[in-house]
């Protein structure tokens, strides 16, 4: 795992298109299936900024506001990219088997044009698989907030 510290809201967003960047590939790979980012990380640790930055990097237009009290949120992305959607979920009030099916999670996550971050995704047994990539947030002051991500996430030099 790395560690990468980001000092402000403008940082955690150049960091999300970063990684939005790493997720694109090379675009010669299969995909079978859904790209999933699981955000995990205390409220206020920056989760949804990171999902704005990412949206803005696809040219995404909408504010990304959180979308704590749908659940889920979709965005066309109408640039040439893998993906032809993002979808962003924020599961913290996602309290029974009905809602999860309600945002039908399954056909979400197995559409390879999709997309997906995941607010709380440890949050009753979405199922969240083990090939998603998992960042944990953190805040460490007022301005400062911690990502740690896996070591196979390739970012420029002046972010680690
Ligand atoms: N370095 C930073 N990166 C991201 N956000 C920061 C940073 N410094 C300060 N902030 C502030 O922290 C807050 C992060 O809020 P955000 O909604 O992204 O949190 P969240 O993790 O999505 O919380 P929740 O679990 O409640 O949805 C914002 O108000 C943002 O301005
Ligand atoms: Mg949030």
């Amino acid at each position: 795992m790395k560690e990468v510290l980001t000092r402000a809201p403008n940082e955690t967003e150049r960091l999300a298109a970063h990684i939005v960047f790493h997720l694109k590939g090379d675009g010669r790979e299969e995909r079978g299936t859904s790209t999933i980012v699981a955000l995990q990380g205390n409220l206020g640790a920056g989760k949804t900024v990171f999902v704005k930055g990412a949206a803005e990097s696809l040219g995404i237009d909408d504010t990304i506001t959180s979308p704590t009290f749908v659940i889920v949120k979709m965005y066309p992305i109408g640039i040439d990219v893998p993906w032809k959607q993002l979808v962003h979920i924020d599961a913290y009030r996602l309290e029974s088997e009905k809602e999860l099916n309600s945002i039908d999670w399954k056909t979400l996550a197995s559409d390879p044009k999709n997309l997906i971050f995941i607010e709380w995704p440890e949050q009753v047994g979405l199922g969240v698989p083990e090939r998603a990539l998992w960042l944990e947030f953190e805040a460490v002051d007022e301005d400062t907030r911690k990502i740690v991500l896996p070591d196979t996430v390739s970012l420029p030099e002046h972010f680690v």
